[in-house]
């Protein structure tokens, strides 16, 4: 049999060091979870679990680690767990914000607490959980697809770039709800569309390709629609998308006023 050798390159002195062992700088947390339960609950109450993470472990993970190790009953949406999705906004440290995007090292410090709890206006299911039905309902009340009747060309529907760029910003939502779900408005009237789904219209009314705009504008202009934003920006703060919200609202607001886009 052939035996191959290798030699070494490392130096004498190198090799006999010992590498040192990489520090993996951890925290204590204490994770306090909104909790509920609707079989046995009559109201929501905290409970707190205290684990290790890495301050560059995302708050997901975290949670992720209270349901496989320590309840796992434990309820909360996620998905891609890229901040793609938008399944897992929830208010953390009193804000909406996707779990998925939000690190530990930016919530708390070693031996600190970090709160979880659903956002808020819509029914919560169970613990995280909260029903995203009127969200979405609110989102086809938009006719969020798009409409032209024109005979298709033989080629693509082109757009120039400056009017791609009119919709740059709106094509961006994710429907994660973080808007809707910190706007005050939406919460003492949930029948006000919401910023997402004004987001949503946006992205259409200011498509050239799309033949609907009227028909988005007349829905705008209803008692549920644009005017009853109050510009409290709250909408904007909670973006994770970082979409100048509360401005693509006052560009709809002039398109309804003028009747155009
Ligand atoms: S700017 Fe308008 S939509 Fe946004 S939070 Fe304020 S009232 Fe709600
Ligand atoms: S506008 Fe931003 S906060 Fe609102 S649903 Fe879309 S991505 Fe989420
Ligand atoms: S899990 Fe998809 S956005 Fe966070």
């Amino acid at each position: 049999m052939t035996q191959i050798q290798m030699e070494s390159t490392v130096p004498a002195a190198v090799q006999t060091a010992a590498a040192p062992a990489p520090v993996i700088e951890m925290y204590t947390v204490n994770v306090k979870i909104l909790r509920f339960n609707p079989e046995t609950d009559r109201k929501a109450a905290w409970t707190t679990y205290q684990l290790q993470a890495q301050p560059g472990d995302r708050v997901v993970d975290v949670l992720n680690n209270v349901k496989w190790y320590h309840e796992p009953s434990l309820t909360f949406r996620r998905s891609c767990q890229h901040g793609i999705c938008g399944s897992d906004a929830m208010l953390i440290n009193g804000r909406n914000r996707l779990a998925c995007k939000t690190l530990v090292r930016d919530v708390t410090k070693d031996g600190g607490t970090i709160t979880v709890e659903p956002i808020r206006g819509l029914k919560v299911e169970r613990d995280l959980l909260v029903d995203m039905e009127p969200f979405f309902d609110s989102y086809k009340a938009i006719m969020p697809y798009f409409i032209n009747e024109s005979p298709a060309p033989a080629g693509e529907r082109y757009q120039s770039e400056a009017d791609a760029e009119r919709m740059a910003h709106s094509s961006n939502c994710i429907l994660c709800a973080c808007c809707t779900t910190s706007c005050p408005i939406f919460w003492v009237n949930g029948s006000y569309l919401g910023p997402a789904a004004i987001v949503q219209a946006h992205r259409f009314i200011f498509d050239s390709r799309d033949e609907a705009t009227q028909q988005r504008l007349n829905i705008m202009n209803q008692n549920t629609g644009v005017w009853r934003c109050r510009t409290a920006y709250n909408c904007t703060e909670a973006c994770p998308r970082e979409i100048p919200i509360t401005q693509l609202i006052e560009e709809v607001k002039r398109a309804v006023m003028y009747q155009q886009a």
